[in-house]
């Protein structure tokens, strides 16, 4: 049964795609099978894998119009693809019964096939949003290491509580990623050292270092494994992935199972 994992921050602009790409290849890296879903209606994620417009993307599906139609990136990598149409949904939703659950209802039949189900949510905290928190077990935050990167936390934290209370008992923080840090600059430690303090242990050990084969990739329609394997962006987000797989047990209950 896949572990469903959102990649949460209403900030625009803080890692979120890079880092739902990027970790679900350094799992496919660590020979796990993930499902990539791009919630956003920028449709970043998918534009870029270099997916063109599906016939069945999460939107049709959204609206009952089709399941859930995995299109195939490379071996044990699939993507939920996304469209601008998208953007649409949240009003055409908003007086639907169960709208809060859809999402979770569609990962039914396809969670068997996976390991993870990876969620890039958009900049935003509206119903997509709401629908990501209540199908995953874990939410990750991505926190750009500048100035005014804690701006807004409360209120994540406040939706994650409520959501948890109301919605998904299962829900967890599963863990805070620092990323774009540049050990050069005094602010991009001391923000650091402010998230620490906040966070404690839930701040991921890896931190995701400003790189630009990072920003690189994308343009290359390429996840940074297959642009650039040498990089330190490849470097960190593997080691990120490594830290991801020890924190949400599917080490763990594999080791069970074969047993
Ligand atoms: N570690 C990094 N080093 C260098 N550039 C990065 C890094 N991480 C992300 N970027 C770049 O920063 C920009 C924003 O990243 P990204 O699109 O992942 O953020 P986002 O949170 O998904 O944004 P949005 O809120 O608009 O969806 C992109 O151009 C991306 O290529
Ligand atoms: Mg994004």
């Amino acid at each position: 049964m896949a572990i469903v994992i959102s990649l949460l921050n209403h900030k625009g602009g803080v890692g979120k795609t890079t880092s739902a790409i990027n970790i679900g290849a350094g799992l496919v890296e660590q020979g796990k099978k993930v499902l990539l879903v791009d919630l956003d209606p920028q449709a970043n994620l998918t534009l870029s894998l270099g997916i063109p417009r599906q016939k069945n993307s999460i939107y049709e599906s959204i609206r009952g119009e089709s399941e859930l139609d995995p299109y195939h990136v490379k071996e044990n990598l699939d993507v939920i693809t996304s469209s601008l149409d998208l953007s649409g949904a949240e009003m055409e939703l908003i007086n639907e019964a169960g709208r809060e659950y859809i999402l979770r209802e569609l990962f039914v039949p396809v969670a068997e096939e996976y390991d993870y189900i990876i969620i890039d949510c958009p900049p935003s905290l509206g119903l997509l949003t709401l629908n990501a928190l209540t199908s995953s077990q874990y939410v990750l935050i991505p926190l750009q290491t500048e100035f005014l990167a804690m701006q807004g936390l409360a209120k994540i934290k406040q939706i994650i509580d409520k959501v948890k209370f109301r919605l998904n008992k299962e829900l967890e923080l599963g863990g805070v990623i620092a990323t774009m840090y540049d050990s050069r600059k005094v602010l991009n430690r001391d923000v650091v050292d402010t998230i620490i303090k906040h966070f404690g242990e839930k701040v991921f050990k890896t931190m995701i270092r400003d790189n630009v084969a990072l920003a690189e990739a994308p343009a290359q329609r390429k996840d940074i494994f297959a642009y650039s394997p040498r990089s330190i962006g490849a470097e960190d987000y593997l080691n990120l992935s490594k830290e991801i797989i020890q924190r949400t047990g599917a080490e763990v209950l594999a080791g069970v199972e074969s047993k």
